[in-house]
């Protein structure tokens, strides 16, 4: 089958499908969309999505997978108060995630924008108490190093460290009972912006099945930099990086109020 496959007799030949194309590869035909460059699809299924009577399909984004769109657009006042709910969750009930829940919250979070279509995350769910506790402590060695090579974070690692060896406090992983690692193909240079959008998608939807979550930024940043002794932890495979990793367990508390922000910045030019 070529790319696009047309019906034309329900073909309005509007162009619709022609002007979503994020990579301007259709043009309007006489008998509807054709393409001009089958290798530049990006399997995004805009084009298919889109047409307002169902006569496009196309190869990579199958007109039989997608379901149609039945749910009403939010009220603006519940999508704004659903998305300020949010928190990062750091006290978790000592029990870890089930399958099912994990299995629920990476779902969704699969649906999220990646570049260019590339999607390509691999989720790596760790759940071994001591695994983890390890998992901070090659952070904290991290951090440690760091500092000692004077780098531009030393002053910030330095205050992490003393909390969390000075102190015993456990800055870095928060007694989390399960971090979910995102590993992206090293080829893959927008894995790292790919994995931010997916957890922005766990984060709001995870509330929604009992869960909370926080993004474990000492961990990712640790990992993004490639530190051989956490990348070993994981088990990260030879061809793939660590690209971002979330704290995820059953809450402990319910917030009771919603913390204020910074203004809004804003200039209309
Ligand atoms: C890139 C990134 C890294 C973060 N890393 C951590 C972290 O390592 N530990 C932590 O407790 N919170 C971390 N957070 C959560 C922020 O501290 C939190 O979003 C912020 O304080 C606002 O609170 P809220 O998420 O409850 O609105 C991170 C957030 C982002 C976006």
């Amino acid at each position: 089958m070529d790319l696009l496959k047309v019906d034309t007799d329900k073909c309005l030949r509007c162009g619709i499908c022609v002007d979503c194309c994020p990579s301007c590869i259709l043009n309007l035909g006489e008998n509807g969309p054709e393409c001009h460059f089958d290798r530049g699809c990006m399997s995004c299924g805009q084009c298919v999505a889109i047409c307002p009577v169902g006569a496009l399909d196309n190869k990579y984004a199958p007109l039989a997978e997608q379901r149609p769109v039945t749910m009403p657009v939010l009220k603006p006042e519940t999508a704004y108060e659903f998305l300020r709910m949010r928190r990062s969750v750091r006290n978790f009930k000592p029990v870890p995630p089930t399958d099912e829940d994990l299995m629920r919250l990476l779902d969704v979070a699969r649906y999220a924008p990646t570049a260019g279509n590339s999607q390509g995350l691999y989720y790596v769910v760790i759940r071994d108490a001591e695994k983890i506790k390890a998992i901070a402590e090659a952070v904290a060695n991290w951090m440690e190093d760091e500092v000692a090579a004077g780098t531009e974070n030393k002053r910030y690692f330095m205050t992490v460290l003393r909390a969390y060896r000075e102190r015993g406090q456990d800055i870095i992983a928060r007694h989390a009972p399960c971090l979910v690692f995102a590993l992206a193909r090293r080829l893959n240079i927008t894995g790292v912006s790919n994995a931010e959008q997916s957890w922005a998608y766990a984060e709001l939807f995870a509330p929604t099945i009992g869960l909370g979550t926080t993004i474990a930024g000492f961990i990712q940043s640790c990992g993004i930099a490639g530190y051989r002794p956490l990348l070993d932890l994981v088990g990260v495979p030879a061809k793939q990086n660590i690209v971002g990793t979330l704290m995820v367990g059953y809450p402990k508390y319910k917030y009771k109020r919603m913390p204020e922000r910074q203004h809004l910045k804003i200039e209309f030019r």
